[in-house]
């Protein structure tokens, strides 16, 4: 397993391009089932998920090519649509193929995605708004199968604006016969990404970005070449390294406004920021202000994806910050790692009391999940002597090569690959 080496202590400064965005292109490449063609995406990062979604739609029958950051995916051959439950396991998030594996097959043969270290990631309202279009649901052990001879526009209302269902359901309407609305729809900039690539195809969707979606049917799909929009978590990874070692740092390839809420924060943290069309500056010359209260929630408000970031600037802050995790229940993951680098974080329920300290000290520290292990990797970037990340695949799940990244802004960072010891004497 992978470990980056991080000698901290030194501001971050220079230039760099931003990533596509992972959570963009995963549902874009799944609603390509909905296309009988080659597509062409640009702007797709070389991520572990990345793979693993291409991996499932070869596994479908599809020819998948990633070369740079441009996929050609070519779907005419596609013949199965039963996902691989290995490579479920591998990414939850595969779940929102049910949508176009029904609309394209009338079936679909899928495994429970189950849990992950940051929550139980339940799938009950993808199921339900499924069945709303006229899917029937079974479930034999932790495999489901999903049939529809047909699928038909439905008034559909999330009870929670979830992301992976309001994407799920959009994808198995563009085809349904007649109208779809979902209400209290999620609004994240991913799913206007989205919009836009079936639009481009050829679909009448309308509504994405705002909580009602309205999706008109159509017979079929043409295919296209579409950019995917920047990832507004790495973006925002970034302006937190740089506000964390006091740097002065300018983002190219960015949408200020997908990440407004954390450009708010970082200004009431005393974090100098200017956006201007595709670039973000960040200049930080002194010690980050407290923040009273931040609380996660739904976008267009602070995102969950951002929390543990942005709680490391806090831990170094003057003054006693509080963090409220709304969205899942086991996203405090990072606290306990950023307590032995000399944090003082006290958890109460979903709620992180943060008092700031002068420094944090380098420490080997595990990562548990994606953003937790961003949140490890900036904190040693920003502490005084070596950090060792180790399980660092969780992060390779979401920044492409993210040591090059930091590199590039002036950070002293290398990954090491553990070389099996292959004189080792065999035992008994
Ligand atoms: C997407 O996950 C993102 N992943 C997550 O990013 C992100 O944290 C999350 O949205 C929230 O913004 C991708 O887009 C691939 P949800 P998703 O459905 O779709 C509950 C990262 O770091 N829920 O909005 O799984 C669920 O348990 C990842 O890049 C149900 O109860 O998120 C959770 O508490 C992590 N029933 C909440 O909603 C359901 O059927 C938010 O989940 C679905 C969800």
């Amino acid at each position: 397993m992978d470990k980056l080496v991080i000698e901290g202590g030194k501001p971050l400064s220079g230039t760099i391009a931003i990533q596509g965005a992972k959570n963009a292109a995963l549902p874009i490449l799944a609603a390509s089932m909905l296309v009988c063609g080659t597509v062409t995406i640009d702007s797709v990062p070389k991520l572990l998920d990345i793979e693993v979604m291409l991996n499932i739609l070869r596994e479908l029958g599809c020819k998948a090519d990633h070369i740079g950051d441009t996929v050609v995916l070519d779907t005419t051959l596609a013949h199965s649509p039963h996902v691989p439950e290995t490579l479920m396991r591998q990414m939850r998030s595969s779940i929102f193929l049910m949508g176009p594996l029904l609309a394209r097959f009338g079936e679909v043969h899928v495994y429970q995605p189950g849990g992950c270290a940051i929550g139980e990631r339940k799938i009950d309202l993808h199921l339900t708004g499924l069945q709303a279009l006229g899917a029937t649901i079974m479930e034999s052990g932790n495999r489901i199968i999903c049939k529809a001879d047909k699928l038909t526009g439905a008034e559909v209302n999330l009870s929670f604006p979830s992301v992976g269902a309001t994407e799920n359901i959009m994808m198995a309407a563009v085809l349904a016969e007649g109208r779809t609305t979902i209400s209290n729809a999620a609004r994240e900039p991913e799913i206007q990404d989205l919009q836009n690539y079936l639009n481009a195809m050829g679909a009448r969707i309308i509504g994405a970005g705002t909580d009602t979606i309205t999706i008109e049917g159509v017979e079929s799909l043409t295919p296209c070449r579409y950019k995917v929009i920047p990832d507004r978590i790495v973006t925002g990874t970034l302006m937190v390294a740089a506000a964390a070692t006091r740097g002065h740092v300018v983002l190219q390839n960015t949408n200020p406004a997908h990440v407004s809420s954390l450009i708010h924060v970082l200004r009431r943290a005393g974090v100098q920021i200017t956006a201007d069309d595709d670039i973000i500056k960040v200049n930080s010359i002194a010690r980050p202000k407290a923040i009273e209260r931040i609380v996660t929630s739904p976008y267009p408000a602070f995102p969950t994806d951002l929390q543990s970031l942005v709680m490391v600037l806090l831990t170094l802050a003057d003054g006693v910050s509080i963090m409220k995790e709304t969205i899942f229940e086991g996203r405090f993951k990072h606290v306990g790692e950023l307590s032995r680098m000399g944090a003082d974080i006290r958890v109460d329920m979903n709620a992180a009391f943060i008092r700031g300290v002068s420094r944090l000290y380098g420490a080997t520290v595990e990562a548990t999940d994606l953003r937790a292990g961003a949140a490890l990797v900036v904190a040693g970037l920003a502490a005084q002597g070596r950090t060792v990340v180790e399980q660092v695949h969780h992060i390779d799940r979401g920044y492409d090569q993210i040591e090059h990244m930091l590199t590039r802004l002036g950070a002293r960072i290398s990954r090491y690959t553990p070389v099996p010891d292959d004189r080792a004497v065999p035992n008994g």
